[in-house]
C-alpha cells in the first residue's frame, strides 16, 4: 500500500557526547514536499537515517499510515515504501544502470535475472518522471546528475513512495537543479511524499510545500513555505540575522603571486580539459572562476596544485617556476588547496579532529620540534581553530567520520586558511555548508585576500563569485572566454558560461 502518512514520534538519538535528535515530532504526507532545514550538525541526516532504518532511535517511534513500525535495516524501511537517496551515491561504477537498479533485488540473485525487464521498467519510470538515463550505460560514464537519477530510479523500482533526499542539489549545477525540481514536482503530482534537505534557502522556497527547522537536534519551528521568506527561515535556523553581503575594501594592486601560462591538462577520460589557459592572480585579490561544472575548472585547480599531470604550459608562484611540482612541494611553495572533493581528498575519515586539523602543518614549528609533536601546542592550536570556525564536535579526539558533513568542511577550511598561504585555490568552498558558516567563510576569504593572499576562487554559485571576486574569469570548454568585473550581471555571466565570447 502506498504511503499516506509517516510520523516520527518523540524521536531522540544519542551518540557518545551528543544528543543528535531531541524528542523530534515530524510528519509527512503523500503529495507534499517537506523541506528539512538546519545548521550543520543540527541533526537532519541522523533523523533521516533513523527513518530509513540505518540507525535505531534511542527513544521514540515511527508510524507508517498510522501503524507503528520497527526498522532493523533499510530493507525494512524499503518494504514499507521508504527510500533514501544519499549524498554519496552507493552505485557500482563498473555496472550498467540496469544492473545497478537490479542489484540486491531478490530476483537478481543468480544468473537468471532478466535485465531486459529491468531496462524496460527503467525506461518507463524515466518517461513518467523525466528521469532520463540510458539503462545500458555504464555508471562510471555518467555525469553526477545522471548517477543521482539512477539512485532515484533504484528507490522507485522498489516501489518507494516516500523519498528522502539528503542535500541532493549540492552536487548539481544550477541548470541541473532546475531539471531536478521538475522531477520532484512530477513525483509529487503522482502522489509520492518527499523530504528534501538543502542549505540553499531559495531552493527550499522554490520547491517545498512546508518547512521544518531543526536546531541542536530539536524542532524549533514549522511553517507553510508560502507563508514565509528566506530571511525568516534564516533567522529560525541560526537564531539571529544573517549577513549575506560583505563590505569589501578595495583591492590593493600588488605583485603577481600566481602566474599560469598556456596551461594544458587532461580530464580523467584522457581528453583535453584545460586548453592553454593563462591567468594571473595578484597578491591581495580574489580572481573568481565562473563556469558550469565540467568545463575544466576542477582539472585546472588540480593541475595548478600538482595533483594532475601538466601537459603543457607553466605555473609560477611568486615568480618561481613550480610547474610539475608535487603537491607536497606546492605546499612548501605556500600554496593551499581547498578541494571540491573534500570528503575524499581533504581528510582521513578514521583520524581524529585534531589529527585532521594538522594533517599538513604538522611538520612545521611550533607544532613540531625535532620530529616530535608538541602535544600541548597541537591541542591549543586545534582548539582555537575549532572555536574560531565553529566546528561542532564533541571533542578533539572524535573521529572525523562522526562529524556532520558541513562540520568536516569547516575543519578543512580552518586548516587551510590557518596556514596563511601565499596562494589559495578554493574550489566550491561553501558547498554543503550552512548559511551561518557560509557567512563566516566569506568573511575569512576576504580577510585573507586583504592580508595579501592571492585567491583563486572556483564556484558555480554566481552570487558567491560576484560577491567575493575582484575580477571574474569565465571558463567554457577548457578555455577562458573572458575576464570581467564583478559588477557584471548574472545574465551576462550566464551567457558567457554558455560559450558566448566577451570581446574586450
Ligand atoms: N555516527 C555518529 N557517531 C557519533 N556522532 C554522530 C554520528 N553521526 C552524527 N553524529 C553527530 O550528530 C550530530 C548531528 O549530525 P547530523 O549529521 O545529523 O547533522 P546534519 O544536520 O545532517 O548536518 P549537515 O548539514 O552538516 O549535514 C552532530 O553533532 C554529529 O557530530
Ligand atoms: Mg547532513
Amino acid at each position: 500500500m502506498p504511503i499516506q502518512t509517516v510520523e516520527l514520534r518523540n524521536i531522540s538519538k544519542r551518540f557518545p557526547g551528543v544528543l543528535a535528535n531531541d524528542r523530534v515530532n515530524l510528519d509527512v504526507r503523500a503529495g507534499e514536499i517537506l523541506a528539512l532545514l538546519g545548521e550543520n550538525g543540527a541533526g537532519k541526516s541522523t533523523l533521516m537515517k533513523i527513518l530509513y532504518g540505518m540507525y535505531h532511535p534511542t527513544e521514540g517511534e515511527i508510524a507508517v499510515n498510522g501503524q507503528v513500525v520497527q526498522f532493523k535495516s533499510p530493507a525494512d524501511a524499503l518494504a514499507q515504501g521508504i527510500g533514501m537517496i544519499h549524498q554519496h551515491f552507493q552505485l557500482v561504477p563498473g555496472f550498467t544502470v540496469a544492473e545497478n537498479v537490479a542489484l540486491g533485488l531478490k530476483s537478481s540473485r543468480g544468473p537468471l535475472t532478466d535485465l531486459n525487464v529491468v531496462s524496460q521498467r527503467v525506461r518507463e519510470l524515466g518517461a513518467q518522471y523525466g528521469l532520463h538515463v540510458d539503462p545500458n550505460a555504464l555508471v562510471w560514464q555518467l555525469a553526477v546528475g545522471q548517477q543521482q537519477r539512477v539512485e532515484i530510479l533504484k528507490a522507485l523500482y522498489r516501489d518507494a513512495s516516500l523519498l528522502i533526499l539528503d542535500e541532493p542539489t549540492a552536487v548539481l549545477t544550477p541548470q541541473e537543479v532546475q531539471e531536478f525540481f521538475g522531477i520532484l514536482r512530477r513525483l509529487r503530482a503522482a502522489g509520492n511524499a518527499l523530504i528534501f534537505i538543502s542549505h540553499k534557502l531559495y531552493e527550499v522556497k522554490a520547491i517545498s510545500d512546508r518547512v521544518v527547522v531543526l536546531r541542536d537536534g530539536r524542532v524549533v519551528g514549522g511553517v507553510a513555505t508560502q507563508a514565509t521568506n528566506q530571511k525568516e527561515l534564516a533567522r529560525m535556523m541560526v537564531g539571529r540575522e544573517v549577513i549575506t553581503q560583505w563590505e569589501k575594501p578595495a583591492a590593493q594592486a600588488r605583485e603577481t603571486a600566481l602566474q599560469i601560462d598556456k596551461l594544458q591538462a587532461l580530464n580523467d577520460k584522457q581528453l583535453p580539459a584545460v586548453k592553454e589557459v593563462s591567468l594571473q592572480v595578484r597578491a591581495g585579490e580574489i580572481l573568481g572562476i565562473a563556469g558550469v561544472s565540467g568545463n575544466g575548472q576542477r582539472e585546472l585547480a588540480e593541475a595548478v596544485v600538482g595533483m594532475r599531470l601538466i601537459r603543457g604550459g607553466s605555473v609560477r608562484v611568486n615568480g618561481k617556476d613550480v610547474t610539475h611540482h608535487s603537491p607536497a612541494q606546492m605546499i612548501q611553495a605556500g600554496v593551499a588547496f581547498i578541494p571540491e572533493e573534500r570528503m575524499v581528498m581533504g581528510i582521513v575519515r578514521e583520524f581524529s579532529v585534531a589529527e585532521n586539523a594538522i594533517l599538513i602543518t604538522h611538520t612545521e614549528p611550533p607544532l613540531s620540534r625535532r620530529a616530535l609533536f608538541d602535544f600541548r601546542a597541537v591541542n591549543t592550536h586545534v582548539a582555537r581553530l575549532v572555536r574560531e570556525y565553529d566546528v561542532r564536535t564533541p571533542s578533539l579526539e572524535t573521529p572525523v567520520k562522526n562529524l556532520s558533513g558541513g562540520n568536516i568542511q569547516k575543519l578543512i577550511l580552518a586548516r587551510e586558511l590557518s596556514r596563511s598561504p601565499r596562494v589559495l585555490i578554493a574550489a566550491q568552498p561553501t558547498r554543503g555548508v550552512d548559511i551561518g558558516a557560509t557567512e563566516y567563510i566569506h568573511k575569512r576569504l576576504i580577510e585573507q585576500r586583504s592580508a595579501g593572499t592571492a585567491v583563486l576562487l572556483i564556484s558555480e554559485d554566481l552570487e558567491e563569485v560576484r560577491a567575493l571576486s575582484d575580477r571574474i574569469a569565465v571558463m567554457y570548454e577548457g578555455e577562458i572566454v573572458g575576464i570581467v568585473p564583478p559588477t557584471t550581471s548574472v545574465e551576462e555571466l550566464g551567457l558567457m558560461m554558455a560559450g558566448a565570447k566577451k570581446d574586450s
